[in-house]
């Protein structure tokens, strides 16, 4: 089954909603109009319907960065998936390791966010990743299968290949520190083996990202391996000339 490649970029708390325009402005001249590539990007709140609105009729989709669970309530602060889906949202970044590591995001909340999306109609994307400790003693497939099988725990095997996965190393992220093309390989086929054990065919559908220090002089290599369809980009996203080049690349 061949899976269309999926570049996205993680601006995290970064651009106004002027420079979130003056980056579409610079990006959408620099996007071929093949369609071989999902081309996505993740603003901030404030930034996306400006952003949804700036890309209509392109190859680009609008993603948030996160939601609540919930469908509405005393959140203070929080976003629910119905009112990304009103703003024509097209998908959401779930448990990304800077909302685990600083917003006490569990594997648990995660799976009940996976749910939410679906059922507003959003296409989630699942962050995972060990941290440098834990990769150093050994436990990086533990970490995995822990933060697959329970952020994926409350969906049916016919949902699986409608989540995207984003492996990224934590040691990775915002360090320049690029995981190797083997460890990238192996994690992402270890990803993969997991949906495996729950359904053959989601495992051949599914889109396995990867995330952490990807730039434009290591996306080609990154998105050639075989258990990798994807990069999700942070640092390297914040310019259009860059990001159109890792598109390219893909
Ligand atoms: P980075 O971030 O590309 O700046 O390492 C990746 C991410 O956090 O998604």
């Amino acid at each position: 089954m061949s899976r269309q490649p999926l570049v996205a970029g993680n601006w995290k708390m970064h651009k106004t909603v002027a420079e979130s325009e003056a980056f579409i402005q610079g990006l959408l001249p620099r996007l071929t109009t093949a369609d071989n590539v999902d081309v996505v990007i993740c603003p901030p709140f404030t930034s996306l319907e400006a952003m949804v609105d700036s890309t209509r009729g392109s190859r680009v989709e609008v993603y948030a960065q996160n939601m609540h669970e919930e469908g509405s309530g005393a959140f203070t602060g929080e976003i629910s998936a119905a009112m990304l889906s009103e703003l024509d949202v097209h998908g959401v970044i779930l448990g990304h390791s800077e909302r685990r590591a600083y917003f006490g995001e569990t594997d648990e909340a995660l799976s009940n966010k996976v749910v939410a999306a679906l059922e507003a109609g959003l296409a989630p994307m699942l962050c995972v990743g060990e941290t440098d400790e834990e990769r150093e003693a050994g436990t990086t497939e533990d970490r995995l299968r822990i933060q697959i099988t329970e952020g994926l725990s409350r969906i049916d095997d016919a949902q699986l290949a409608s989540v995207a996965i984003a492996y990224e190393p934590v040691w990775a992220i915002g360090t320049g520190k690029v995981a190797t093309s083997e460890q990238a390989q192996e994690a992402c086929a270890f990803i993969r083996s997991l949906i495996a054990e729950r359904s053959e065919e989601a495992a051949a559908a599914v889109r396995i990202l990867y995330g952490g220090s990807a730039k434009p002089d290591n996306a080609a290599e990154l998105l050639a391996l075989a258990d990798c369809d994807g990069l999700l980009i942070g640092g390297a996203s914040l310019d259009p000339e860059s990001f159109g080049d890792m598109v390219a690349a893909g």
